[in-house]
């Protein structure tokens, strides 16, 4: 049988961005930003995306597109006989973690759509809207059935395919997103305090730039580029010949770091008016917006707007997600796609139930003072994401030969590629290097060794 591909340009930058633009952007970026000190964050995120960021995305086009198979085939195919093939556990095992947590916030965004749709967010003061979130995120039903909810919308554009399911569902998706983006931007930008926000997101204060926001500021950069466990393998081996791998990469890495940017223009202004503060945490978001908004006219339509652009960009994430693993389930144990997906589907809505009841009835059980919720965000993005970000490196960098790197990046020399150089030596030195530096640092141990 021959493998999918995406069927057009567009649809795979649509599709690749849409991975890459989620709730990582809309949710998470604004808060570790905010509890990060502001625009300091910004520019060690934007270094992070740069040195580390850009070259392992390009890495893994290269094992995608190379290989045309799921994360662990991959590996099998380009380094035959060796352990490399491991890989594939990382990934997949990772995918349905972070699912796990991700369909939770993903699910809680359609609570909100409906609160707003029908009006219930209407006239409450900024402590009711904290007090509300809270009640609602700890409960112990509603939030179960809309993670639920939200994996089965997943699982049913998955189950779909490749072009039937994902690209036309990205295709439909991002530009609405944007549209909603900007308009929100516009909004926010002519609110009151508009001034203090955006001092918070783009004047810099290195005072507040602790140790460990190398370490936030890199995990951020891998999870909100969807990079360091293979989804951009999957995607990208459903690139065509002709795919401008480089351009690509380029377009995907601007468009995530806009919206990131966008989001927090859009964020800190309402934040900043409002008087709350930034350092809030997860329930950011969700707090500062539909208070914001409400006190608007037509203030409902702007939150059920918002929320549909959480829950927009979280879909064409999940997707992303869940693609691994199905992919996987499909070719390596040879089942139809549709019973991959059901397995993968299952395994994440037990996790996902988990971590949405480690907010709640569960919060007591912890590990590392971590709830199972925060668990698996820390152990994925800051550990498991920049780990499996070096090992691409490695992998690329030492086991791959020069030759076949180049060939594939210009596509066997019909296009060009300038700063080949520059990308060789930002995979083999510089990306891993800053990655275990920044372990290091976490640690402790590069205190001990310098002073
Ligand atoms: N990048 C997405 C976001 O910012 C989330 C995501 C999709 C992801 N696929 C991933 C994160 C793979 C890490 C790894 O929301």
């Amino acid at each position: 049988m021959k493998r999918a591909t995406f069927a057009s340009n567009i649809g795979i930058i649509l599709a690749t961005a849409g991975s890459a633009v989620g709730l990582g952007n809309i949710w998470r970026f604004p808060y570790m930003l905010g509890s990060n000190g502001g625009a300091a964050f910004l520019l060690v995120y934007i270094v992070c995306i740069l040195i580390m960021g850009l070259p392992v995305m390009l890495s893994e086009f290269y094992i995608g597109r190379r290989s045309h198979s799921n994360v662990k085939g991959a590996f099998t195919k380009l380094a035959p006989g060796t352990k490399w093939n491991l890989f594939g556990f990382i990934g997949v095992s990772c995918a349905v973690m972070i699912l796990g947590f991700y369909s939770v916030v993903a699910g809680w965004t359609l609570e909100y759509i409906m609160q707003a749709f029908t009006g219930s967010l209407a006239g409450k003061s900024a402590a009711e809207f904290t007090s509300e979130f809270d009640l609602f995120s700890t409960s112990l039903v509603r939030p179960l059935i809309w993670t639920v909810v939200f994996i089965l919308l997943t699982h049913f554009i998955t189950a779909s395919g490749v072009q039937k399911g994902i690209e036309r569902a990205s295709k439909v998706m991002m530009p609405m997103l944007f549209i909603i983006l900007i308009a929100l931007c516009v909004r926010s930008v002519t609110l009151e305090g508009a001034r203090s926000g955006l001092d918070f997101l783009f004047h810099p204060d290195f005072s507040k730039v602790t140790s460990s926001s190398f370490l936030s500021a890199m995990g951020q950069a891998f999870f909100s580029l969807s990079i360091g466990m293979g989804t951009m393998i999957t995607y990208s081996s459903y690139f065509t010949s002709k795919t401008n791998l480089q351009n690509t990469a380029l377009q995907v890495t601007i468009i995530d770091t806009i919206v990131a940017v966008l989001a927090g223009i859009m964020i800190f202004p309402a934040a900043f008016t409002f008087g709350i503060r930034p350092e809030a945490g997860p329930q950011l978001v969700f707090i500062t917006l539909p208070n914001v908004f409400e006190r608007l006219p037509l203030g409902n339509v702007w939150s059920c707007v918002f929320f549909i652009l959480l829950a927009l960009a979280a879909l064409t994430s999940t997707i992303s997600m869940h693609e691994v693993a199905t992919a996987y389930m499909e070719e390596e144990h040879k089942m139809s796609r549709k019973k991959g997906a059901w397995i993968v589907t299952g395994i994440c809505i037990v996790l996902g139930i988990l971590s949405s009841l480690s907010m709640g009835l569960l919060s007591g059980y912890t590990i590392g003072g971590l709830n199972f919720f925060n668990l698996l965000d820390f152990v994925t993005a800051k550990i498991l994401l920049p780990a499996g970000g070096m090992l691409i490196c490695i992998f690329i960098g030492r086991f791959v030969k020069r030759k076949d790197l180049l060939e594939e990046m210009t596509n066997q020399g019909t296009v060009r590629f300038y700063l080949f150089s520059t990308f060789y030596f930002l995979v083999r030195y510089v990306a891993p290097i800053a990655i275990a530096l920044i372990f290091l640092n976490e640690l402790g141990l590069l205190k001990k060794f310098i002073g």
